[in-house]
């Protein structure tokens, strides 16, 4: 649950189309065809889906908008939505790409922005890796509406896999470089990229973790102010090898909790009953975080300073795991 709950908007799907056989394109607008609430670059509405089973949940999309009309996002007719299909997943993107139809009418949150462009003085340089091009389309409309510099790094696997390339090569010619692995025969060159940027760009990267942890380690190892690097990671907490099942002791509470290997703590949290905090689920938003009184935690947020994590006092739930096989939180 949200720390307050943001009002939500009945939304019909007028278009759904497939981009490439991974990504579909929702199209939502009200019935009645009013205006929707106004949207800055790089927010996001969290969609209500249906899960295998029954059950509810939400997933998380960024707005994608690529006009440089101030009313297209202002007070838009329609919000545009890209759903990447993750066969792997708990089904939220299966949903979406199988079962939602035209004319369905979807439960949808009011837009929220976490991933601001903040409006550099030097160049905004936009790192999209994969579906996490999505909220960068809109900030690379406001920077060209605005008359400000900007550029785009855009890499995927392969063209064929990519969206919305001809949008952004409309707005940003040669200021759009595409990288397609399978042509490169090679990923992103995050150390030529930034030997290109100069003392006031800032970097705006959106995309899965092993991306934005390369472009933390560099811009960090080439002394980068952690300010000038934004970023919104697009997959939530993935199994990775070695992963193990845990138990979590709630001191407070007097429960345990058993964590599967596959499961974060906050669901297992969740599955056990309780309700706690949470938000981004990715690591990212804080809201999650919970004291720790004894274990070994193995952090994997992007919200924890080193000297927290060398403490080892706190966890954010919805991504971080034990090392070991016993964690009791202050719960
Ligand atoms: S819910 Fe955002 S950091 Fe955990």
């Amino acid at each position: 649950m949200t720390p307050s709950t943001p009002a939500t908007l009945q939304l019909r799907v007028d278009e759904a189309r497939e981009l490439n056989p991974l990504i579909r394109l929702l199209r939502l607008s009200a019935p009645d065809g009013a205006a929707l609430p106004g949207f800055t670059p790089g927010a996001h509405v969290r969609v209500q889906v249906t899960l295998p089973g029954g059950q509810a949940d939400w997933r998380h999309y960024s707005l994608v908008n690529a006009s440089t009309a101030a009313a297209a996002s202002a007070a838009p007719r329609h919000y545009l939505i890209a759903v990447r299909r993750d066969d792997q997943g708990r089904g939220g993107s299966r949903y979406m790409h199988q079962q939602v139809q035209v004319g369905q009418v979807m439960t949808v949150e009011v837009p929220r922005n976490e991933f601001e462009l903040d409006h550099p003085a030097g160049c905004a340089v936009l790192v999209a890796g994969g579906i996490g091009v999505t909220p960068l389309v809109g900030m690379a409309a406001q920077r060209i509406a605005d008359g400000a510099a900007v550029r785009m790094h855009y890499a995927g696997r392969s063209r064929s896999q990519m969206a919305f390339l001809p949008e952004l090569q409309g707005l940003l010619h040669a200021a759009l470089h595409v990288h397609a692995d399978d042509e490169a025969g090679a990923p992103l060159d995050v150390e030529a990229l930034l030997d290109a940027c100069s003392a006031t760009d800032e970097l705006f990267v959106c995309g899965p973790k092993p991306l934005l942890d390369a472009v933390l380690a560099r811009t960090h190892a080439r002394g980068w102010a952690r300010e000038r690097v934004h970023f919104e990671v697009f997959a939530p907490a993935t199994v990775a090898a070695g992963d193990h099942a845990f138990e979590v002791l709630l001191a407070q509470d007097g429960r345990t909790v058993q964590v599967k290997a596959d499961q974060s703590i906050l669901d297992a949290l969740i599955d056990a009953g309780c309700d706690p905090l949470f938000d981004c689920k990715r690591g990212e938003c804080g809201v999650c975080a919970v004291p720790v009184i004894e274990g070994d935690i193995d952090h994997r947020d992007y919200v924890l300073s080193e000297s927290e994590r060398q403490a080892g006092k706190v966890i954010q739930i919805c991504i971080s795991r034990c090392k070991g096989r016993r964690l009791v939180l202050d719960l």
